[in-house]
């Protein structure tokens, strides 16, 4: 495995995969690895031949008040697993390397991000695009691997893939969870143990709803209310969104039908979580 930290390093090596005709799979993410980010290097390794990560934590898509600084960052600990994982490369560049001090294009997208975690984040998904647009054209992946986790994002890079006519294929895979049910999240390390315990209600009130849709409770209110009202017997939680959506548009529904998106974000303590579940018939 190798790991690089330009640009021109990633092109050469890409260069020379396919001039011998192999596939790249490309894993993007912010570092941190946990078993997640695993299961999508599993997946890559299945059905590419070469499989590529970005460790980048990416300033653009953090807001004036988020935690950028504060992100954890553990680069010997992210190769040590891509190695196990079999990953070929691992691209690990600087801010300066991504972004020069005259940079000024964007990649944006309407609609799909004026939801959920757009609404509280209102240059997060510009952010996303833009660098994961720079990251495409840098590796030239012939697919890119997105955890369901973050079903928003998923779903917006698979709509900018599509509107760009970007060459690659996007491929999502399932969320995993710890043991007792708490979605797998770098931001996990924040939780104090007190919080630790409290974010649980998150998985919780995702069982819980999947539970209410298969035994065949179609009211998207009845099934958000019940939810909502789980979370609030958890005093540390604090709700931003409970809320079922469209899986493809984002927008809110009524009913619970494929594919709907029943998703949440709660803040514990100061940590902002996500989970969601999926409805497919
Ligand atoms: P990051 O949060 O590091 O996540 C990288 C990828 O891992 C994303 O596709 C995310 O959905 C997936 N992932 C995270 N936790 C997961 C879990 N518990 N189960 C399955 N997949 C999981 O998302 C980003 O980074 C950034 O926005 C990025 C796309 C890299 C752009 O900067």
């Amino acid at each position: 495995m190798q790991l690089v930290t330009t640009i021109q390093e990633v092109r050469d090596i890409v260069k020379q995969w396919k001039k011998e005709d192999l596939t790249v799979g490309f894993v993007p993410t912010m570092g941190y690895l946990h078993e997640g980010h695993a299961s999508l290097m599993k997946e890559a390794r299945k059905r590419d031949d070469k499989v590529v990560v970005s460790v980048f934590v990416n300033p653009m898509q953090f807001g004036p008040s988020e935690d950028l600084d504060s992100y954890p960052r553990d680069i010997n600990a992210d190769s040590k697993l891509c190695e196990e994982m079999g990953v070929d490369l691992i691209f690990h560049p600087e801010p300066s390397e991504m972004y020069h001090d005259d940079f000024c294009s964007f990649t944006d997208i309407n609609g799909l991000s004026n939801h959920l975690c757009g609404l509280s984040r209102p240059i997060h998904f510009r952010g996303v695009c833009t660098v994961l647009n720079k990251l495409f054209n840098i590796v030239m992946p012939d697919r890119a691997y997105f955890g369901q986790k973050d079903a928003q994002q998923a779903a917006i890079v698979k709509q900018f893939v599509k509107d760009l006519n970007l060459p690659l294929e996007i491929v999502r895979c399932p969320i995993i969870r710890e043991a007792d049910g708490l979605a797998k999240s770098s931001r996990n390390t924040y939780l104090s143990a007190e919080e630790r315990k409290a974010a649980l209600i998150l998985s919780k009130a995702i069982f819980l709803g999947q539970e209410l849709v298969e035994k065949g409770e179609t009211s998207a209110k009845k099934v958000t209310d019940q939810m909502t009202d789980l979370i609030k017997t958890e005093p540390l939680a604090d709700i931003e969104y409970v809320t079922a959506v469209n899986g493809l548009t984002m927008e809110e529904v009524d009913e619970i039908k494929d594919p709907t998106l029943v998703a949440i974000a709660v803040r514990i303590g100061k940590t902002r979580l996500i989970d969601n579940f999926v409805v497919e018939k």
